[in-house]
């Protein structure tokens, strides 16, 4: 999949912009505070229909303005060209699909995809098991739209019992009013917790080979999926093995006022040689294990879409050795289009030099250069 044209309205600090691109390796150059980084949001907005970064919506419009409007028209290869907008106003955000209006985020999600590196995957791998699942859920909903609806209804049942189980602790209702919740989310959770364990199962294999060629096999990755609610015995039993924790925690539940098992509480954890990264990994090492984790993202997608996500490298490559760099532009370069943002062209693979076409970002405004070897889509 690729990107074939984009325009960019009032989008952070970008000037607004149209441009056509082309299959291939796009070299994002500018020095810092330009809006490198802003123009790879944009790209994977327009995919994900929101930004990793951004808090609120609100915060992508740029400043001053009242609204702010992204349009893609992709190519692909399984399912024919695609045409989608992004627009957040004071009204709030709509998404289009040819146009038409598309009311859930889960149903615009995977219809274009892409995959951001950055360097907060360091952040997200070293921290809270709440990155863990964002990364998770951004991964797998990519691939998997029925997981995001049940994430959807697992969300709305964990909205209504922490509401009843603060209700049950003042004394305003009966223990009982939170059992229709806890069996919501023993199914919507069980269905969840089934596809995270699958993928992290597959995610975890990739992530470990990538890891190896990554490190010159230095040591073994072993990624573990983490459930709050322990692991059972027979994968059939998800939805079981929820109930029984939660059943188990309940008198913990009502005195705190808050569910403590689902979903909700999952973690994710990765090992090196049986060593938590979290706790014992260097930065060299985490960082080396970050970008294993994205590129199995990739491959997973490719897997079971049939299709390359469009690869976003933002400012990866600075902080990595010559031969890791070729590598890693190796491994990305098997998608159909890459953009990888650098302050220093230098850092860029060499081997992606002379193929690259360059962007040059100064102060938010975007121009194609014409460089020498380059061919124009
Ligand atoms: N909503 C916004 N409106 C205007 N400018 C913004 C907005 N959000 C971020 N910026 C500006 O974008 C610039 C950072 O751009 P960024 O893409 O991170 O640069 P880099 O080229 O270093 O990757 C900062 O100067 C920041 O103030
Ligand atoms: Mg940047």
């Amino acid at each position: 999949m690729y990107l074939k044209a984009i325009s960019i309205q009032n989008y952070r600090n970008l000037e607004p912009v149209s441009m056509a691109l082309g299959q291939g390796f796009w070299a994002v150059l500018g020095e810092n505070g330009q809006g490198k980084s802003n123009l790879l949001e944009a790209v994977s907005v327009l995919c994900m229909g929101r930004s990793r970064k951004a808090d609120r919506d609100r915060d992508l419009v740029r400043f001053g303005e009242s609204f702010m409007r992204l349009e893609g028209r992709f190519s692909r290869e399984q399912r024919g060209d695609l045409e989608s907008v992004v627009r957040v106003s004071e009204e709030g955000k709509e998404l289009l699909l040819f146009g038409s209006a598309v009311t859930r985020l889960a149903k615009f999600i995977g219809e274009a995809s892409c995959v951001l590196f950055n360097s907060n995957d360091v952040e997200m791998v070293l921290g809270e098991p709440s990155g863990h699942r964002l990364f998770l859920n951004e991964a797998l909903g990519q691939v998997n739209q029925a997981y995001l609806f049940d994430l959807g209804r697992c969300r709305r049942a964990l909205e209504q019992k922490n509401r009843a189980l603060k209700d049950v602790r003042k004394g305003y209702a009966p223990a009982s009013s939170i059992g229709i919740w806890d069996t919501q989310l023993s199914q919507h959770g069980g269905r969840v917790c089934a596809r995270r364990d699958a993928f992290l199962r597959r995610l975890g294999d990739e992530a470990a080979r990538l890891y190896t060629r990554l490190s010159g096999g230095a040591e073994e990755l072993e990624t573990r999926y983490a459930p709050s609610a322990g692991m059972p015995d027979d994968p059939q039993r998800w939805t079981e093995q929820i109930a029984e924790r939660i059943a188990e925690r309940k008198q913990d539940e009502i005195l705190r006022g808050i569910a403590l098992v689902g979903p909700q509480r999952d973690d994710f954890t990765m090992t090196l040689d049986g060593a938590d990264v979290r706790s014992f990994a260097s930065r060299g090492q985490a960082r080396t294990a970050a970008l294993a984790l994205r590129l199995a993202q990739c491959r997973i997608a490719f897997e079971d879409t049939g299709e390359w996500p469009i690869v976003l490298l933002d400012d990866v490559f600075a902080e990595l050795d010559v031969s890791r760099r070729q590598l890693v532009a190796e491994l990305a370069g098997e998608a159909q289009q890459v953009f990888a943002s650098s302050a220093s062209e230098s850092d860029l693979p060499s081997e992606m030099q002379p193929a690259a076409r360059v962007i040059r970002v100064c102060r938010g405004s975007i121009a194609i250069e014409e460089n020498a070897g380059a061919v124009q889509a």
